[in-house]
């Protein structure tokens, strides 16, 4: 496994072989969600890249960007074991070699009108912003994206055929603990007294999930009765809502949605959907 710090290097490595190119992009601090990804990655593609940058331009300033977790060697060791045959992490001036001043961004419309696109502003013009980058240098067959991050996957699905940039975006299903709780970096964040409470946030949305199957469509009262549960679990939510599985408006006769949910636990804001 090549390990891969400079734009230049990423190209020569690109250049020295053939075959199928799979992009994972993360943040690092790697666990079974991303490797899910990475193994999807690897079912699909002769070659497959993982880049580790965590980025600055999609946090705002109250955000975690100063304590993100950096764990690259425990990454390294991962990916390595995973079979993957190059990881790009780069520096921050490698990314941005304008530093602050005169960013070019991408911004993608329709999809960031909503839900965490109104809520942290400029996120996923930074999401945009560092994926188009990584595309441009990589220039993958396929690159990966679960669905923790369901807004953005479409986002950057929306990005790619909107500005036709050829790289065949596929989604892949969240990997949970076993009591239900959405793998992430940002777990590391509770408490032992949090980390117990942490599972109803699934269990609100599997909840509003089942009612809608079963037939429910008081969109109102599906998303108060989320609300409230997670405000007695000690949750602050940010948003619970149901939309159509595009993300469109809900309708009535529609019979597939996705319920989304972002809220804060303690220091913790946590993101999680499922699909009806
Ligand atoms: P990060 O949070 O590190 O996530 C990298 C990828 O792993 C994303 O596509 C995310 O949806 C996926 N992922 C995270 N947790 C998952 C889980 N429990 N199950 C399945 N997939 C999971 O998302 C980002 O980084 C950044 O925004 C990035 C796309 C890298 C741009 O900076």
């Amino acid at each position: 496994m090549q390990v891969i710090h400079t734009a230049q290097g990423l190209r020569e490595w690109r250049d020295a072989g053939s075959g199928r190119i799979g992009l994972v992009p993360t943040m690092g601090n790697l666990h079974a969600g991303h490797m899910s990804l990475v193994a999807s990655a690897r079912a699909h593609c002769e070659r497959v890249v993982v880049s580790i940058f965590v980025n600055p331009l999609q946090f705002g300033p109250n955000d975690d960007l100063d304590r993100y977790p950096r764990t690259f060697e425990a990454d390294r060791a991962a990916l390595e074991a995973a079979n993957v045959d190059a990881v790009f992490a780069p520096t921050v001036e490698q990314m941005y070699p304008n530093g602050d001043d005169n960013k070019t961004t991408v911004q993608v419309a329709g999809v960031t009108d909503m839900l965490c696109g109104t809520r942290r502003p400029g996120h996923f013009t930074g999401v945009a912003t560092i994926v188009t980058k990584l595309f441009n240098l990589v220039r993958p067959d396929t690159a990966f994206f679960g669905e923790k991050d369901f807004q953005q996957l479409l986002v950057i699905r929306r990005m790619a055929e909107d500005l036709c940039m050829g790289v065949e975006i596929i989604g892949v299903p969240t990997v949970r603990e076993d009591d239900g709780l959405a793998r992430s970096s940002r777990n590391q964040y509770l408490n032992a007294n949090e980390r117990r409470q942490a599972p109803s946030l699934a269990a609100a949305l599997n909840d509003c999930a089942e009612r809608l199957a079963a037939g429910e469509r008081d969109f109102h009262a599906l998303e108060a009765r989320g609300w409230a549960r997670l405000v007695h679990a000690g949750f602050d939510p940010d948003y619970f809502e149901i939309r159509g599985a595009d993300l469109s408006a809900p309708q009535s006769d529609m019979v597939h949605f996705r319920v989304l949910v972002a809220a804060y636990l303690g220091q913790a804001r946590l993101i999680d959907n499922v699909g009806v």
